[in-house]
């Protein structure tokens, strides 16, 4: 079975024996309740890296006060299973105290591109994240780590730190698994009822019609604000944003650059859940 290490030496020891033999080290950092998503990220780094090894921490200091820590799904033995199954040598499944002992005091805080989008609706979130995923790396010490492109923003808040702080990680970005009817795969689509469900796959829909029209670099507003409307008519309570935006600033695009490409992010509530997707927007 995959070794699941506890503690931050056994996880140095476990790096730093691969590094000495010469073996290139990736790390997968998530929250656990695996899906393909993750598993995919796995492969990729497994493309780039000798030796996998992926992280499950359900970090506290990422969920704000009315959101669902209590409640997100727990499966480690599962988990474990399934990441040996795509090759991954080891998993590093921290406990809270460890991550955050009594006195921890430090934040780490990226600003402009934590900002907008995911940042105004969930305050503190980059933060946590922020600073969840710079322990991590210094923990660990990778040659490269892989992130998803599902979560865009998160993924380019990481960029932003590790160019900023000297972390000597390369970061990686990875592809979004969709279900076939084109909705990414998020462990929180779990908590969506039967119905719910059959709504989903309109918000990746919306999202690829729109980027094909601003993709010949109509102006950005009009063609936003229809595709804000057709959500809430396919049943959407809430669009929290839809926006174009620039791939790594994240700072707003009245139209798509004549020689760019943009990235198109959205966030709507179904239920009690919150969905989030994006997709490139190329000049056609
Ligand atoms: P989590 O939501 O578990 O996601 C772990 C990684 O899987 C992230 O990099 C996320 O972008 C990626 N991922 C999720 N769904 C995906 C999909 N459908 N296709 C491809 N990749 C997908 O994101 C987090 O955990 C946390 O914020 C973390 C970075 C671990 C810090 O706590």
């Amino acid at each position: 079975a995959l070794p699941v290490l506890r503690d931050v030496a056994d996880l140095r020891r476990t790096v730093a024996d691969w590094r000495t033999q010469g073996l290139r080290v990736g790390l997968v950092p998530t929250m656990g309740a695996l899906h393909a998503g993750h598993l995919s990220l796995v492969r990729t780094a497994l493309e780039r890296a000798d030796r996998v090894i992926a992280t499950i921490f359900v970090n506290p200091t990422q969920f704000g006060p009315g959101e669902d820590f209590s409640t997100y799904p727990r499966q480690e033995a599962e988990d474990a299973a399934r990441l040996a199954e795509v090759g991954c040598r080891a998993v590093y499944a921290p406990d809270a105290e460890s991550m955050y002992p009594a006195g921890f005091a430090t934040r780490v805080t990226v600003e402009g591109v934590s900002k907008g989008l995911c940042g105004d609706h969930r305050p503190g979130h980059f933060e946590g994240v922020a600073t969840v995923v710079t322990k991590l790396l210094l923990r660990a010490l990778p040659d490269m780590a892989v992130f998803g492109e599902k979560d865009y923003q998160q993924l380019q808040v990481i960029r932003r730190l590790v160019t900023d702080l000297d972390i000597p990680v390369e970061i990686v970005g990875g592809a979004t698994v969709r279900a076939e009817d084109g909705l990414a795969l998020s462990s929180r689509n779990a908590y969506l009822t039967e119905a719910e469900r059959t709504i989903a796959p309109a918000l990746f829909r919306v999202l690829s019609e729109t980027a094909a029209t601003l993709a010949t670099g109509a102006p950005a507003a009009p063609q936003l604000a229809d595709a804000r409307a057709r959500l809430t008519a396919a049943g959407f309570a809430i669009v929290e944003y839809l926006d174009l935006r620039d791939p790594e600033t994240l700072a707003p695009l009245p139209a798509l650059p004549s020689t760019g490409v943009g990235r198109l992010l959205a966030a709507v509530r179904l239920g009690s859940t919150r969905l989030i997707d994006n997709v490139p927007v190329i000049r056609s």
